[in-house]
């Protein structure tokens, strides 16, 4: 391994002039708009799939489900969680997160399907999470080692989708008609 070498006299230089920048600093690598009008994106999906989890909970009531049901809030919640963590990004790197309703579900990768029985429901609900798997694995690729915080950011709710994913592929299969 390669001693780590750094010119800290000049880290500290560049630490004192454009202070307002907050956390992001000349040594930024990515394409800091460009990373702000991405999370922006992830910002739509995570709040349309909270949405979406928030109606599947609601309508799950009286169809005999409990357990699905509580499965539907958790996912809703945890969605919400990862909309605070992409607006607290975008405000780290001096942007501004895009709670607008307007263009909420054109923004979001995922589409807000609402499904009206258990099934649908479910599968739905599979469908997006997939979708969101898909984009961010391809965001992380393309952040690489420009901006890491933002990578594990989004690593962080990568991890919590797959597991969403894995948790909506079991109730299908235990739901579904046997087959
Ligand atoms: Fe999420
Ligand atoms: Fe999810």
């Amino acid at each position: 391994m390669q001693p780590f070498v750094t010119d800290v006299k000049k880290i500290r230089e560049r630490a004192r002039t454009a202070m307002d920048q907050g956390a992001v600093t000349p040594g930024y690598k990515a394409d800091r708009e460009q990373v702000i009008k991405v999370l922006n994106e992830v910002l739509a999906t995570e709040i349309v799939c909270a949405l979406r989890y928030k109606r599947h909970y609601f309508m799950a009531e009286g169809l005999n489900s409990e357990a699905v049901k509580a499965e539907f809030l958790q996912h809703a919640q945890e969605e919400e969680s990862h909309a605070d963590m992409v607006a607290g990004r975008i405000i780290q790197l001096n942007g501004e997160p895009d709670f607008n309703p307007r263009d909420l579900a054109t923004r979001s990768h995922s589409q807000y399907a609402e499904g009206h029985d258990l099934v649908s429901m479910i599968e739905e609900d599979l469908v997006a999470e997939r979708i969101a798997i898909e984009t961010y694995g391809e965001i992380i690729r393309w952040l690489a080692d420009a901006d890491p915080t933002t990578r594990r950011v989004v690593e962080q709710i990568l991890e919590k989708e797959e597991e969403h994913a894995e948790d909506m592929a079991t109730l299908l299969a235990k739901t579904s008609p046997q087959h």
